[in-house]
């Protein structure tokens, strides 16, 4: 008998990789906040052993891993500790992984309250986009304890690639914040360079295939140059989440007495296309900034 797993937030991210933990055989009790979202997933996926959880206290009580992921840290704070949260449902014994991202601060509150209900803690953010989250190829990094990861490894291997312990709890949410603030950066700069070379008179295609084969070349190239080209932005990771994640970055930055200028820069960027877009695009629409200046 595989442990129930339940399971908080069907957005980009928690929809496929709930999916997988269903195909891998395991039995997911699910809620989200907006409910049709749900009974969509119940749905859909009939064939398997999959209940909706009337709120999150009670999908947690059903749990023996409780996998959380939702937007930010407010998001979260709500569904663990709001009307019904989660919190309260949480069994000793059991083991809840949040896979959000949120402050490395966050995560260690939440850690001191398992703690003290018996329950093992990992921090699990995730990176991949919702292409690693459908194939169940998600690199996790992780904070928490060794023997609380072998616990969770089974439900966590049918969504990972890689599963990275880096520390005790709060150390998953730091790596994956300097991580993201290498791609918020890396996005930026292409924008930036983009920009350059078209109001030059350059085809910003002839930039692409110089970088392919320069020390430059990355991953984002290939992902996110060819959205920006067209300048269509559907959302894969929203800016809005990149925006929350620099701010984040830039927080734990303070609490640690250290500078960051290039991610202060960025953030102003981020920052200015958040708030003159009336969509939701995903994080290359930086780009944006410069069309329509
Ligand atoms: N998208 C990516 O490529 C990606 C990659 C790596 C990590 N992440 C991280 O993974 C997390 C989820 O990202 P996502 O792309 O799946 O986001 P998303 O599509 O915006 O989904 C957000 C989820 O959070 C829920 N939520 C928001 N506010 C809530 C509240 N106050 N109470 C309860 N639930 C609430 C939403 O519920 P509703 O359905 O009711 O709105 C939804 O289920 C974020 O922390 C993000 O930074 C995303």
């Amino acid at each position: 008998m595989k442990p129930t797993v339940g399971f908080i937030g069907l957005g980009l991210m928690g929809t496929p990789m709930c999916r997988n933990l269903l195909k891998a055989g395991f039995p997911v009790v699910v809620w989200n906040r907006t409910r049709e979202k749900t009974e969509e997933l119940a749905r859909e996926n009939a064939q398997f052993d999959v209940k909706v959880g009337t709120n999150p206290r009670e999908t947690a009580a059903k749990a023996d891993v409780l996998i959380t992921i939702v937007s930010d840290p407010p998001a979260l704070e709500e569904v663990l500790w709001g009307r019904d949260g989660a919190m309260e449902g949480l069994r000793r014994g059991s083991t809840y992984i949040d896979s959000s991202t949120v402050s490395p601060a966050l995560a260690r509150k939440i850690g001191a309250a398992c703690t003290e209900r018996g329950v093992g803690f990992l921090d699990a953010p995730v990176t991949g986009g919702t292409w690693g989250a459908e194939k169940g190829e998600l690199v996790f990094m992780v904070g928490g304890e060794k023997e609380v990861l072998e616990r969770a490894k089974p439900a966590l291997q049918t969504m990972a690639k890689h599963i990275f312990l880096l520390g005790p709890t709060g150390a998953g949410q730091t790596v994956k914040l300097a991580m993201n603030l290498i791609l918020a950066l890396q996005v930026d700069a292409l924008a930036e360079a983009l920009a350059l070379v078209t109001t030059a008179g350059v085809p910003g295609e002839r930039l692409i295939e110089v970088l392919q084969s320069s020390m430059a070349r990355a991953g984002v190239l290939d992902v996110k140059a060819p959205l920006m080209l067209k300048n269509e932005f559907p959302p894969s990771f929203p800016l809005r989440l990149m925006h929350k994640d620099i701010a984040l970055a830039l927080d734990l930055a303070k609490q640690h007495a250290i500078t960051l200028p290039a991610a202060a820069a960025a953030y102003s960027t981020y920052d200015a296309v958040k708030k003159s877009s009336t969509d939701d695009p995903d994080f290359a629409a930086v780009a944006r900034f410069w069309k329509k200046s």
